[in-house]
C-alpha cells in the first residue's frame, strides 16, 4: 500500500513518510551507481513534463526510471506539442495520464502541480511549481544531510541566499522543522523568507549574519539568486552578486562543515570551494537518483 498517491508538497508527507523514503533510497544506491541491476519497474512508463528548464531533476528522474527497467517519455519543447495550438494544461494532463503510469511536472505557475493532479488518472510528482515547492529536492537534501552528517537531528543548519523565491528552501525549511535542529536564515534584506513562513515558523528559526554563525554551523545550504523570478530586473540588479562563499570565508568553519547547493550555481560559491572537503553539492545531485527511485516505486508499485 503506497503511503501517498501524488507528491505535490512536502506538507503531504509525515515525518514517518520522510524517514521511510530516505531508508528506501539507501537500498537503491548501488543500482543508482550502476553496480547492481534491477527490473522492478519493467513495463512502467513515466512522463516527464518540463515547462521550465531543468538538468538535474529531469535527467535524474529519467536515470532512476531506466536503471529500474522502466521507460520515459518527455515533453520539453512546448512548440512541438499541441500546447502550441492552445491545448490547456488540464487537457494535456488528462490525455498523457491515459498513456503512462506516472507524471513528473515542472511548471512556472505556483499551484500547477496540484492542478495537474486533479486532472490526472495517474500519480503526479511536483518537480517544481514556480516559487512554490520542490518536494523531491527536499527529500534528496535531507538524504544528503543524513549521509554527510550521520543524522537529521541535533544540527545547526544555515540556509543562505534567495529565501524569498527559492522553492527548494520553502520545501526544505518545513521538513527540517520536523526534526530537532537549530535553523539559521541568511539573506539580503529584499530576499528574506516570506512573512507567512516567518510567522508560521516563529521560534524555530533565527535570522542571522554568516559571520555570526560560521564557526558553529554543521550545514551551509546556499542558493542562487534566481533572476528569472524577479518581476523587476532593476530589483535583481540591486542584489546580484551580493554574497559569495570563498575558501577565505570558510577558514573559520568547522572541519566537518557540509556545504550544499541545489544547483545550478552562478557565482554564489567560488569554484575554489569545490576543491575543499566542505563541498558536497555534486554528491547531493547524485543522491537525487536513489531518492527518485524510492519515490517512483512508492507511487507506481
Ligand atoms: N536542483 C534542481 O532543481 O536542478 P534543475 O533545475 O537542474 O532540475
Amino acid at each position: 500500500m503506497a503511503r501517498f498517491r501524488h507528491l505535490i508538497s512536502i506538507d503531504d508527507l509525515s515525518k514517518d513518510d520522510i524517514v521511510h523514503i530516505l531508508n528506501k533510497a539507501e537500498g537503491f544506491e548501488s543500482i543508482a551507481r550502476g553496480e547492481k541491476k534491477s527490473n522492478i519497474l519493467e513495463g512502467k512508463i513515466l512522463a516527464n513534463l518540463f515547462f521550465e528548464p531543468s538538468t538535474r531533476t529531469r535527467m535524474s528522474f529519467e536515470v532512476a526510471m531506466k536503471r529500474l527497467g522502466g521507460d520515459v517519455i518527455n515533453l520539453t519543447a512546448q512548440e512541438a506539442s499541441s500546447i502550441a495550438k492552445g491545448e490547456t494544461l488540464a487537457d494535456t494532463i488528462r490525455v498523457i495520464s491515459k498513456y503512462v503510469d506516472a507524471i513528473v511536472i515542472r511548471h512556472p505557475l505556483e499551484g500547477s502541480a496540484r492542478f495537474a493532479s486533479e486532472h490526472s488518472d495517474v500519480p503526479v510528482i511536483n518537480a517544481g511549481d514556480g516559487a512554490g515547492q520542490h518536494p523531491t529536492q527536499t527529500l534528496l537534501d535531507l538524504y544528503t544531510i543524513k549521509k554527510e552528517c550521520g543524522s537529521l537531528d541535533g544540527l545547526k543548519i544555515a540556509l543562505m541566499g534567495d529565501l524569498k523565491y527559492s522553492r527548494t528552501v520553502h520545501s526544505l525549511i518545513k521538513a527540517l522543522t520536523l526534526f530537532k535542529n537549530e535553523i539559521y536564515l541568511i539573506s539580503p534584506e529584499s530576499l528574506r523568507l516570506p512573512e507567512e513562513f516567518l510567522e508560521e515558523l516563529k521560534g524555530k528559526i533565527a535570522e542571522v549574519k554568516l559571520e555570526d554563525v560560521i564557526e558553529e554551523i554543521d550545514v551551509l545550504y546556499v542558493t542562487r539568486i534566481q533572476k528569472e523570478r524577479f518581476p523587476d530586473e532593476e530589483e535583481y540588479r540591486k542584489v546580484a552578486g551580493s554574497y559569495k562563499i570563498t575558501p577565505e570565508i570558510l577558514e573559520k568553519a568547522k572541519e566537518s562543515l557540509v556545504i550544499m547547493h541545489p544547483l545550478p550555481r552562478v557565482d554564489e560559491i567560488d569554484v575554489a570551494v569545490d576543491y575543499t572537503r566542505h563541498a558536497k553539492y555534486f554528491d547531493q545531485a547524485f543522491y537525487g537518483v536513489p531518492i527518485r527511485m524510492a519515490i517512483l516505486c512508492e507511487v507506481m508499485l
